[in-house]
């Protein structure tokens, strides 16, 4: 059986695969920032073992730090990847590293296609892409999957924010002109975990998240909605009223149809997967 090592295991994915690998009775080492500084070359060249496939969770995700943070933030989602590529390389391992749809200026109004020309406007999506430059360049077998809009429903999460303030607040006023697909992150770890099983070669870019689209405001409203609150307490606005130190894009929506056209599941709707965030917190640290 392949060993499965995934890095940046103390995070919100990482967590996430080794809550679905032990229930589906996979065999998988997770190894959180602690126990594995990707951006240590030696640990790095020791922890990557003959044959196994490593999943890349490991990521600075502070977005909007990384504005004023983008050296440590290069190390980490670059340097970091570069290393585990280069061992994987050595090793005759493969790789699957999570990406993200910053790497896009998200003024499309159509699905993002891996092959579409990026242009991050952020540091956090320069280092990203760096990190993904970085990957297949050492490591041309190694796919990238990017993502967006990832919840799992705790701790400061969106989804995990509003019913917060569904609970704290009477109205919540929440962004209407940003779209993405919402992303339950289990259903993203039951993805990673079907690439890392799969034998037949992988293009080297992939999208996975779930299906379908909504705005910040929509996703809101559906939280609300899915706890028996009345939707209509959140108001949409415009991002010009929450200005923040980073660019968000506009519009974030990913493709899915290299990952069907691999012979992978598409995940399922969003609003299927967020209910069942809502309802079913046996996989989540609650
Ligand atoms: N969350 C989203 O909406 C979203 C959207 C698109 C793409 N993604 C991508 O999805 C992946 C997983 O993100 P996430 O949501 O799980 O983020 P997360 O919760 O912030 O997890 C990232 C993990 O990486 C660890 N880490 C940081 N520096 C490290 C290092 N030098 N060596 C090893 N581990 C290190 C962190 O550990 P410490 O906490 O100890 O620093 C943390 O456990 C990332 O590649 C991210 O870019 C996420």
């Amino acid at each position: 059986m392949t060993n499965i090592l995934v890095t940046g295991a103390g995070g919100q994915l990482g967590r996430q695969i080794l809550k679905r690998a032990e229930r589906a009775g996979v065999q998988v080492t997770g190894v959180t920032s602690a126990e594995l500084d990707i951006t240590d070359r030696d640990s790095v060249g020791a922890a990557v073992t003959p044959g196994s496939v490593v999943i890349n969770c490991a990521a600075y995700t502070a977005v909007d730090a990384a504005e004023t943070d983008e050296d440590r933030a290069f190390s980490v989602n670059a340097v970091g990847p570069a290393n585990l590529a280069q061992a994987c390389a050595e090793a005759g391992a493969r790789l699957v590293h999570v990406s993200t749809d910053y790497v896009f200026d998200g003024t499309s109004d159509v699905p993002y296609r891996p092959g579409d020309p990026t242009a991050p406007r952020s540091a956090y999506g320069r280092t990203k892409l760096a990190g993904e430059h970085a990957v297949l360049d050492a490591l041309p077998t190694a796919t990238v999957v990017r993502t967006a809009w990832v919840y799992t429903g705790v701790g400061s999460d969106f989804v995990s924010t509003m019913r917060r303030f569904e609970r704290e607040r009477d109205t919540v006023r929440v962004v209407d002109d940003q779209v993405g697909s919402p992303t339950y992150s289990w259903d993203l770890a039951g993805g990673l975990l079907e690439l890392a099983a799969a034998n037949s070669p992988m293009p080297p870019i992939l999208n996975l998240t779930n299906a379908g689209t909504a705005s910040w405001f929509q996703l809101a409203r559906a939280v609300f909605a899915g706890v028996g609150a009345d939707p209509e307490r959140v108001e949409p606005c415009s991002s010009a009223e929450f200005v923040r130190p980073a660019p968000r894009p506009s519009y974030s929506v990913l493709s899915p149809d290299a990952w069907s056209e691999s012979g992978l599941t598409p995940l399922r709707d969003w609003r299927n997967a967020l209910a069942d965030a809502l309802d079913a917190p046996v996989h989540v640290d609650r």
